[in-house]
């Protein structure tokens, strides 16, 4: 019986990742950490977005590597395909074909609107094609497909979130309620954001590679990168407020060292000793520990490419069960069912 028509139904969560690059501490502190908690209390859909990262056109090898590195970053940083859907956006055809249908409810002049587009426009001119444009849709699709109520993102992704709101609410006006409207979830109400090392926007896949730490980074990448991170001379005056990228040092911290050491060079930043250098040297270790054996574990599992194909076709066949009816579903109220006699 399918999840939601079952009287113990959990709640049905989706999320997904680009593979335009190596997985870094914004992916796993903004969503792949809730995705492992929620993997336990809730119907889960993770997914690799590579249809999405069509619209920066991938070299084909490229592409094939950023899918199965990010499935086994996902996986080595905790995820279980056992428990969770794992599996690639393009492996489920109904995502495209709820696109579609969506993409009718979905305004030009709204789309144009989107500040990830405006972004992109400004950023990239020779190419702004029209999956770019529509790029919101598709992923009110990736989440209305299996009729999902939370969406475990980052900040970034808040705007996206609404859309998908505003589109399904949109079709259930036309058509009948049908789809659930889908809600950002995190499990401590902060979003967390993480800037880039050197104080200038997010870390990324893709940009400020040498001021992102990646997942797959080594200690001693990790420490020279750390090292390197922009600080100041420091506190002037008693509780001053901190720059956001001293915060930022602050959040990493808390994130990954033990309570008391971040209380230590808080109180420090208070009453204006604190030593960035000695603050750094700590995180860098910190850091280090951290991520070490998420690297090692996904390069164990990178090399495995049998596994990950398997893991990425059982995943496929979750999804797809769950995504066929759904599409059958929005079919029908749409009028789109001419074979079943008297439907
Ligand atoms: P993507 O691939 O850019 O990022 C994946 C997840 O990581 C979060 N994130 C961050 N969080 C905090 N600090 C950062 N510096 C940082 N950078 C990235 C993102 O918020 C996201 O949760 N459009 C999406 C992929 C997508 C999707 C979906 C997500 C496609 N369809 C459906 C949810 C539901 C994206 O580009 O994420």
């Amino acid at each position: 019986m399918s999840h939601y028509l079952c009287g113990m139904s959990k709640e049905i969560v989706v999320s997904g990742i680009r593979s335009t690059g190596h997985l870094h501490l914004g992916n796993y502190f903004g969503a792949i950490q809730n995705y492992i908690k929620m993997q336990e209390g809730y119907d889960c859909y993770f997914f690799v977005a590579d249809y999405h990262s069509l619209t920066t056109h991938p070299d084909p090898k490229d592409l094939k590597q950023n899918v199965f590195r990010v499935v086994a970053e996902n996986i080595a940083s905790g995820l279980d395909p056992e428990k969770v859907a794992l599996y690639a956006q393009s492996d489920v055809p109904e995502i495209p074909e709820l696109y579609l249908m969506l993409n009718m409810m979905a305004y030009v002049g709204e789309l144009e609107k989107v500040p990830t587009f405006k972004e992109k426009v400004r950023s990239q001119p020779e190419n702004v094609n029209a999956g770019l444009l529509t790029y919101p849709v598709l992923m009110a699709a990736d989440i209305l497909i299996h009729r999902a109520v939370k969406v475990p993102v980052g900040k970034d992704q808040e705007q996206h979130l609404e859309m998908a709101r505003n589109f399904a609410h949109r079709f259930n006006t036309r058509y009948g309620e049908f789809f659930p409207e889908p809600q950002v979830f995190r499990f401590n109400a902060d979003a967390v954001k993480i800037m880039s090392l050197d104080g200038v926007g997010k870390m990324s896949k893709s940009e400020n590679v040498n001021a992102t730490i990646y997942l797959s980074d080594d200690d001693d990448t990790i420490k020279k990168k750390i090292m390197k991170a922009k600080t100041d001379a420091g506190p002037t005056e008693p509780n001053a407020e901190m720059p956001d990228y001293i915060q930022n040092l602050f959040l990493l911290m808390q994130l990954t060292s033990k309570p008391e050491t971040t209380d230590t060079f808080r109180n420090a930043f208070n009453s204006c000793n604190i030593r960035y250098g000695d603050m750094k040297k700590q995180l860098a270790e910190d850091m280090a520990a951290f991520v070490r054996p998420i690297r090692e574990h996904a390069s164990e599992l990178q090399k495995d490419e049998t596994k990950i194909r398997a893991i990425l076709k059982a995943g496929a066949e979750k999804a797809r069960a769950s995504a066929s009816i759904t599409i059958e579903g929005a079919r029908k109220r749409i009028g789109i069912n001419y074979y079943i006699p008297n439907a």
